[in-house]
Parts: structure tokens; sequence; C-alpha cells
């Protein structure tokens, strides 16, 4: 039989062109790197299995491009996901300065509050143009972890996505077991009309 919808939970990787989203994936999913990695063109997804809870979890990974002609679909992509990782190149501070701005499009896309954290990759290059605390700061101030990696080297990449997963779990069974208590209480309220109308109907105190 399919596995439940219920327990799906979608996270979405966002950040510039060329910041080493495909090769995150690849290096999480594969162990394995490419210098050649082609840009993305529209999104692409990746699916493992977690258990949280004693609960068999699946988990989309999907990368999106960061070319801006794509932008449109990552956004329309991030209404029904859960989570988000935002990637930036820690060797290049463009990367870096639009992180503020894709944050901004977590927010107005999705309604939820989504799990999220902030990743620095390419830690592996020497020119660096931000720096660990640089990334740390901006984290604090997005209210997320963050995490330094090499898709190169394989540095924190495990750590990083096994962690969002981790972070996207909790926010997602919270929603859940809130909506299961809302659809509790409600069927409460339908039983308690349908006894008073008996009563009256009756003219009965039993
Ligand atoms: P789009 O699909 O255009 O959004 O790009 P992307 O963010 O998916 O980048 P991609 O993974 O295709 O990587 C872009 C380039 O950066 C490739 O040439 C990679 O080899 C290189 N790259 C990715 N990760 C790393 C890393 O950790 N270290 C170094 N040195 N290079 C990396």
């Amino acid at each position: 039989m399919a596995q439940s919808q219920e327990n799906l939970i979608k996270i979405i990787i966002l950040g510039s062109s060329n910041v080493g989203k495909t090769c995150i994936l690849h290096r999480y999913f594969e162990n394995e790197y490419s210098e050649n990695s082609l840009s993305t063109i529209g999104i692409d997804f990746k699916t493992k299995y977690f258990k949280f809870d004693d609960t068999k979890i699946k988990v989309n990974y999907t990368d999106t491009a960061g070319q801006e002609k794509f932008k449109a679909i990552a956004l329309n992509y991030l209404k029904g996901t859960d989570g988000a990782v935002l990637v930036f190149d820690v060797s290049n501070k463009e990367t870096f300065s639009v992180i503020d701005s894709w944050y901004e499009d977590i927010k107005q896309n999705n309604k939820m509050d989504i799990g999220l954290i902030l990743v620095g990759n390419k830690a592996d290059m020497e020119d660096r143009e931000v720096s660990e605390s640089q990334g740390e700061e901006l984290a604090k101030k997005l209210e997320c972890k963050y995490f330094e990696t090499s898709a190169k080297t394989g540095q924190n990449v495990q750590a990083a996505l096994d962690e969002i997963a981790k972070i996207t779990y909790l926010k997602w069974k919270v929603t859940k077991d809130s909506r299961h208590s809302i659809r509790i209480s409600s069927a409460d309220s339908v039983g308690k009309v349908t006894i008073s109308e008996k009563k009256s109907c009756c003219g009965s105190s039993s």
C-alpha cells in the first residue's frame, strides 16, 4: 500500500545559483562530488526515510534552481513546504547578502512556522568573503542554526541535512497534533448539541 501522505515532510533547498545546492544533495544521497555539476532547471527532489518517535517519516528534499529566471517555480513550490535550507557560498559575499531576501520570500509564500537552517557552503575554499562569525550572526537574526559545509570534502553535509529533517519533523508534529485536537474538540461540540436538542424535544432531563 502507498505510504500515507500524512507522514510526508517536504524540505526545500534555496539560494543563489552556483552556491552548491545540487552538490550538497549529491554528497548527501550518493556520497559523491562533481566539479562539473550542471545548473538545475526548475526543480528536482530526492527522498529519504527517517524514524522519529517510532514513526516512519518520508522526507522529500527539493533542489531548486537559483537562476533568477526560474525563481517563480521555487516560490510556487514554497507554498506546500514544511522546511527550508538557505544556502550561500562563503567565498561569494553577494550570495550571502541575498539570504535576507530569500528569507522574506519564505515568509511571504508560506503561512506556517517552518523548519529552517542556514548553510554556508564551500567551506573548503581558502579565499573566503564571509567569515564563520558573520554566518553565525545572520543565523541568530533568522532564529535558526548555522552549518558550514563543503560538498567537496563532505564536511558537515550529513549533519546539516539530518538536522533540518529533525527540526522540521518537530514543527510538523506540533502542527499535526494541533489539527488533530481541533478535530476532536469540534466532534465534542457536535455531540453536546445533539444531546441538548434531544432534551428539549422530549421534555425529559434524562
Ligand atoms: P543552480 O542549480 O544554478 O542553482 O546551482 P547550485 O547552487 O545547485 O550549484 P551546484 O551544486 O551546481 O554547484 C556549482 C559549482 O560549485 C560547481 O562547479 C561545483 O563543483 C561547485 N561546488 C559546489 N559545492 C562546492 C564545495 O563545497 N566546494 C567547492 N570548492 N566547490 C563547490
